[in-house]
């Protein structure tokens, strides 16, 4: 099959690692970079270290409003559909890039492939939600990373084209584990001895874009005791300028750039705990076992929270203290999130449709 791949976020090229180099041994492959990323450390960093292909197309379409970021991708993939004329668009996840391919695939009457399908939060204030909603419904091929997607995506009265894979992430963190033991030196170069640190990170709009939420969590890791390594999304350090809180950031936390992602991946299998209102990395401290410390009201991923060493604490003073104190553990070796062959079995999906 001729297989248009549109990747655009950080987490979306960190997916595409597993799955690009799944699809390029039995289909051909265009992969297309919306751009919605665009920094050194939020985009070529993954694909340099991670040897993702060179995308073919990069649409640079930068930041922007809801409406400006997502218009302009749906404008710039539909030329390209039209021009390479492929077989299926496949997308990832909840981000604009994944809704503009999803709208562009269905209004060209190109089937669709939607990595991450089923997964719900309930929350359509989180444009995320919106996103992935609107994409599971016009797909035609729906990779579940869970049974509970599975199951969520019946409930809502979608069953064809639905098949449990099981997560990406994990495919990709099964190979980068080893590698970042050989390759990572960020521990080195951040003077981190032993494992009492915390590792936190924040970029959703929910806790940046209110002063209040910001502050509280930022005053709450800068009243733990331990070294707080914190890789700022460019989001989150515009947002502390903008409230006056990025000295004080600064002089209180180990404020850094984003890092790669085996460095990434080093500092959370090293961390006592991880602070995070991030999707992806929810999902990593639990395939890594560290405790999880989430600044959400609730979670597209509960099967983490389910396991016991995630807890939802949203921006509550109290509760992120006390979590800090008292670390959720988990009392659980369930895998929900099948064995690290969901990208082989998502080519497998696509070889059988094809014959
Ligand atoms: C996006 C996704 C979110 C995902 C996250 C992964 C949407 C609606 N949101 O959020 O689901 O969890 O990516 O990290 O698609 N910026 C830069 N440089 C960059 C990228 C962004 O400075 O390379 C700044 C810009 O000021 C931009 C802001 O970050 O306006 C937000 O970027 P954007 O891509 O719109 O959303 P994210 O918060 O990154
Ligand atoms: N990540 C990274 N460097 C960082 C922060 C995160 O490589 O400085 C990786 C992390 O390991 C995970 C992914 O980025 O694989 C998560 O992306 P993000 O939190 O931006 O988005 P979300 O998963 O919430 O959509």
């Amino acid at each position: 099959m001729r297989v248009l791949s549109v990747i655009g976020a950080r987490p979306q090229f960190i997916k595409a690692f597993a799955v690009s180099r799944e699809l390029r041994t039995d289909h051909d492959e265009v992969l297309v970079h919306t751009g919605q990323h665009y920094d050194e450390e939020m985009s070529d960093v993954f694909f340099d270290e991670l040897g993702i292909p060179e995308p073919e197309y990069n649409l640079g379409v930068g930041s922007g409003t809801h409406g400006q970021q997502t218009g302009e991708m749906i404008i710039e993939l539909e030329r390209l559909v039209d021009g390479t004329e492929p077989d299926v668009v496949l997308c990832y996840g909840d981000t604009n890039s994944t809704l503009a391919a999803g709208i562009v695939a269905s209004k060209m009457d190109v089937e669709l492939a939607h990595v991450e399908a089923g997964l719900r939060s309930f929350n359509r204030e989180m444009p995320e939600e919106v996103n992935r909603v609107l994409t599971d419904h016009v797909s035609d091929f729906l990779f579940a990373p869970s049974e509970r997607a599975v199951e969520y995506l019946a409930s809502e009265g979608i069953t064809d084209g639905v098949h449990f894979v099981g997560d990406v992430m994990y495919d990709t963190l099964l190979w980068a584990r080893e590698e970042a033991a050989r390759q990572s030196s960020i521990l080195r170069d951040l003077g981190i001895e032993g494992t009492d640190y915390l590792l936190a990170t924040v970029h959703r709009p929910r806790n940046t874009d209110d002063p209040d939420r910001l502050e509280t969590i930022v005053s709450c890791l800068a009243a733990d005791p331990r070294d707080v390594i914190f890789p700022a999304h460019p989001r989150t350090r515009k947002q502390l300028a903008e409230i006056e809180l990025l000295t004080f950031a600064k002089r209180e936390l180990t404020l850094i750039d984003p890092v790669g992602y085996l460095d990434f991946i080093t500092l959370q299998a090293n961390a006592e705990s991880i602070v995070t209102d991030s999707g992806g990395i929810q999902k990593e401290a639990f395939f890594l076992d560290v405790p999880c410390i989430t600044l959400r009201e609730e979670t597209e991923w509960p099967e983490t929270v389910d396991s016991g060493g995630n807890v939802l604490v949203g921006a509550d003073a109290d509760a992120i203290r006390d979590a800090l104190e008292n670390p959720p553990v988990s009392a659980s070796d369930a895998e929900p999130y099948g064995d690290g062959t969901a990208a082989a079995e998502i080519s497998r999906v696509l070889s059988d449709e094809s014959s």
